[in-house]
């Protein structure tokens, strides 16, 4: 299969969006990463985005929606998650509902759960093309199940080149992590996934509710937690600046002998959208190169901090 790259005009909308409706994928850009996108209502092409990233299963699809009203349609929303999608969407936040039963979706998006995951994203080609669509599109991230996200089309072509229809360039994304999975009950708010949208922000509106983060080991969590995640094919250590002979360093803020750099300022929010970037480029030059390692300087564990550690302490895990 040849896949289409589409500039982002209106007129590869009306192409990407027919490719949806006979079955096909078309990846996306959005605020956070890209996603690859299929018909959230058609059995075949969601069974198709398991198997060409290699994912279990076992593990569920989020689904993105033009807005609230969309997500109504699909999803009982309680009080909290509804005033959270008020403030946060369009944006980098992922909700966990109940399924309407009344809804189209396939059990095979929710694994067959009850719940779905929902989000509104703020890129304005994917809300276009929902919109366009007019039904919700499943959008997993655009990487290889378990491997390191995407965040430029390059990127999506190298793991989906070939195997895909179609991908829409919206060149990098300015966030480049993926969204926070927030699930609510009449008492709190459980965090199931770290991502741009920080606890402080969200507390800051909603003051009253406390807030936990459940990210492993709990009833309804979110399985595509528990999995090693974000790897490169080249092991990987964190929390060190000590690279030995056949090594790569990447640094944080100013750091001696370090081929990459997350921030050389010691910015998080740079660091954020960097880090998917230079995970690929070192796991890139290390394999071109037979390095035995990478290696990452500390990272800050505060505010975006939490999430980028997240994800490298995830990637650095031997199973
Ligand atoms: O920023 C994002 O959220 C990106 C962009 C493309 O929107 N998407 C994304 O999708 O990160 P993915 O598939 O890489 O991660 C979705 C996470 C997985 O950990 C999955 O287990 C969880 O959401 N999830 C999806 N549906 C769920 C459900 N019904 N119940 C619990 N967790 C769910
Ligand atoms: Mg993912």
């Amino acid at each position: 299969m040849k896949t289409l790259v589409l500039p982002p005009a209106k007129k590869s909308l009306v192409v990407a969006s027919s490719i949806l409706e006979n079955g096909g994928l078309v990846a996306f850009p959005t605020e956070t990463v890209y996603g690859l996108g299929a018909d959230s209502f058609n059995v075949k092409a969601v069974a198709k985005v398991f198997k060409v990233k290699g994912r279990p299963s076992s593990n569920p699809l989020i689904v993105h929606v033009k807005d609230l009203e969309m997500a109504s349609e699909l999803a009982t929303f309680d009080d909290t998650s509804r005033h959270l999608a008020k403030i946060f969407w369009p944006g980098p936040l992922t909700l966990i509902l109940p399924l309407k039963k009344s809804s189209k979706i396939p059990d095979i998006v929710t694994a067959n759960s009850g719940y779905i995951a929902l989000r509104a994203p703020s890129n304005p080609i994917i809300q276009n093309l929902i919109e366009l669509f007019g039904k919700p599109i499943v959008g997993p991230s655009a990487n290889l199940s378990g491997k390191i996200s995407s965040t430029s089309p390059n990127h999506v072509l190298s793991d989906f080149n070939g195997t895909i229809d179609a991908i829409i360039d919206g060149e990098d994304c300015p966030m480049g992590l993926e969204s926070t999975i927030l699930m609510c009950d009449p008492t709190k708010i459980r965090i199931l996934r770290l991502g741009v949208l920080t606890e402080k922000e969200i507390s800051e509106k909603l003051s009253d509710l406390k807030i936990e983060s459940c990210l492993e080991g709990e009833s309804v969590p979110s399985p595509g937690s528990k999995f090693r995640h974000y790897s490169p094919e080249t092991p990987i250590v964190i929390n060190s600046h000590e690279k030995g002979k056949d090594e790569i360093l990447i640094g944080f803020g100013e750091t001696a002998d370090a081929e990459f750099n997350l921030s050389e300022k010691g910015d998080l929010v740079e660091a954020a959208k960097n880090l998917y970037h230079v995970l690929r480029e070192a796991d890139w030059k290390a394999q071109s190169t037979n390095s035995t390692r990478i290696v990452v300087s500390p990272v800050p564990n505060s505010g975006l901090g939490l999430t980028i550690n997240d994800r490298l302490e995830r990637a650095a895990r031997k199973d």
